[in-house]
Formats: C-alpha cells, structure tokens, sequence
C-alpha cells in the first residue's frame, strides 16, 4: 500500500508520532533507519515561531536523515499561524506542514489549539482551508476523536478537513478527556477510510507488531503511527515496515540488540545536546531499552539517576558482564 501526501510518496507505512519531550532531532535522526517512512517534530507554537523566540527555533531543525519530515504547527488564529508558516517557508527545510488539532493540555486547549478546534468545526474547516492555502508543501492534520465522549466528531471534521485541503489525516483514536487514558478505541473509525480521497493514519497503543496489525484490520488505514511504543523499542518500526512489505513477522531484538540500540541513541543525543543535557534527558528514556528483559529493574533503576556517560556505559557493560554477552 504506497501511501502518497500529495507528490510525496513515501517508502514505507510506519509514521512517526509527534512528541513533545520526545522527538526532536536527535530522536528523528536515531529512529529513521529502523524503517520510518515520515517523521514528525515535537509540536511547535505559531505565536513561538511569528514572535522570533530562539527556542522555538531550534525546533525547525532537521536533517538529511530525518527527511520526509513533518514540522507540526499548534495555532488559533490564523494571523499567527500564517506568519509562522511564512518564516518557516523561509527558514526551515522540511517536506509536510502538520497542523495539531489534537494536543488535550489544559495550556495549549484554553488558548483555543490544539483539540479545542474538535468543538467548532466549521471554525476549524474555515482555519485550514487558508493554511492550506498558503502552505507550499502539502498539509497533514492530527486530531482526537472529538473534544469527550459525548461529541464524538472525528467524521464531520475528517471530512472538512478534507473539504480544505489536507493531503493526508492521522487519527489518535482517543478523546481530548481521555487524555492517555484507556484503550484506543480504533473500532469506531471502521468505514472512515472508505469516505475519504486521502491517506488515513491511525495512531494509539502501537506497542507490538500484533498490535499494528489489529489496527490496519479494523481502520484499513494507509500508514500507522508509532509513538510511545517506538520508546526504547526502535525495532518495532522495523518489525511493522517489514511485515507491512513482505507478511513476515520478524523475532523481537535480543537484549544485546537492545543494549546497543540504547548507545546508539545516548551517542546521538549527546552529540546534539551536550552531555550534560543529554543525560539528563536519557534517564527518562534509556530505562525502556530493558523493558520486556526480566531481572533489570537494579538497572533501570540506577539509569534513571546518571549524572555521566560513563556511568550509563558502566551500567550497560555491568549487564553485559551478568549475562555474559
Ligand atoms: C509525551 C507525549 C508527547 C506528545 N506530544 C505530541 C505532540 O507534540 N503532537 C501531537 O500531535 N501528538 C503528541 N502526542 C500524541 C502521540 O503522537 C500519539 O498520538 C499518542 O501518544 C497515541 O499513540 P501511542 O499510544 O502509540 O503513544 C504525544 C504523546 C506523548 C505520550
């Protein structure tokens, strides 16, 4: 199934998910050669990028490696939202404008962003219809559900969404009140696919191969996204691109596997951040290079308190020397 955004076609059906915290480039350019077929950034602000805030900047940062990528807008006026994508046009290389119409934070919804535009559809349609207009590179949008359980919407506004222009739509099967709690419920997206002209992206609790598979039964979606499954557990994008392409299934990673996977990454976010930065970071996110692996929570444990590379590479190499690889 060769999913195209606009003329982009892209070479595989696993997406990267937006997160803040998460994927900036260090994190794209790690993750890309695992089999992702379209990046995106950590959501960045509009007023941000139109009032020149240097740290908002940095976010326009990308790579050869991390390309096709999307740099994610959250907006709600269309003044702002037009000026950042005129800086970004100039200043950014990048190949899909993403709009977040999904993000449920309380100080990112009560400005009017993010999934508050799931309550004014026609708002919503009216907002886009312009940033499509005046965006060179195609559009992608990411929404919820809707806004609660009660005003479940996704239809309507796929379809207008659709209606102004979007080259390509990634659902996270969930509400704004659902926050991450709760299961994803892709059930209620059977039959949307069928009512659109562009690519579906599903997005929600991707945390194994099996999982994606459900997922691409139920929505028969063009593309999944993976996002907190893809934490510490790169190998899983490869494990759905490749079942994607040829129907194997492939074995999960050994902990050897998993261990330089893990120093792989430290390498690349030092090299970006600085180790200071950096490691600090990585106490978060290294722990889940050992999940799944009994027996390592003294370790995970003592990864969450570094202060050093070396330290992280004595922890490693002491696992190592437990189990003998
Ligand atoms: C820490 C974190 C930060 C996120 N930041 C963003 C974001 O900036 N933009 C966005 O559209 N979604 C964001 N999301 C939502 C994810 O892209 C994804 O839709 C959601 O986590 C469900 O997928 P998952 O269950 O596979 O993680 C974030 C999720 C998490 C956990």
């Amino acid at each position: 199934m060769l999913v195209k955004i606009k003329d982009l076609e892209l070479k595989g059906n696993v997406i990267l998910g937006p997160m803040a915290g998460v994927t900036n480039l260090a994190y794209r350019d790690f993750m890309k050669p695992f089999g992702v077929a379209l990046s995106y950034s950590e959501m960045i602000s509009d007023c941000g990028i139109s009032y020149g805030n240097k740290r908002t900047y940095d976010y326009l940062e990308t790579s050869d490696i991390d390309r096709p990528v999307g740099l994610q807008l959250f907006g709600f006026d269309i003044k702002n939202t037009a000026k950042a994508i005129e800086i970004i046009q100039k200043e950014a290389t990048y190949d899909v404008l993403d709009i977040n119409l999904g993000c449920p934070v309380p100080k990112v919804v009560k400005t009017g962003a993010g999934s508050a535009w799931l309550k004014d559809p026609e708002a919503l349609e009216k907002y886009m219809t312009e940033v499509c207009r005046l965006s060179e590179k195609p559009v992608t949008a990411k929404i919820r559900l809707g806004w609660d359980e009660d005003s479940i919407n996704f239809e309507e506004v796929a379809l207008r969404l659709e209606k102004a222009g979007i080259a390509a739509l990634a659902i996270h099967s969930r509400t704004r009140s659902q926050f991450y709690a709760g299961n994803a419920s892709h059930e209620l997206l059977r039959g949307l696919k069928e009512k659109l002209h562009i690519p579906l992206i599903v997005s929600g609790d991707v945390f194994s191969l099996e999982d994606a598979i459900k997922i691409k039964e139920i929505t028969n979606c063009d593309a999944i996204m993976v996002a907190r499954g893809g934490i510490g557990n790169p190998y899983l994008i490869t494990q759905i691109d490749h079942y994607f392409k040829t129907g194997e299934r492939l074995p999960n990673p050994s902990l050897a596997d998993q261990l330089s996977y893990a120093r792989q990454y430290r390498d690349k976010l030092i090299e970006f951040e600085g180790e200071e930065r950096a490691v600090k970071e990585l106490r978060s996110i290294l722990p889940h290079f050992l999940k799944g692996f009994a027996g390592y929570k003294k370790y995970r444990l003592a990864l969450t308190t570094v202060n050093r590379k070396e330290q992280i590479e004595a922890i490693l190499r002491g696992i190592e020397v437990q189990e003998g690889i």
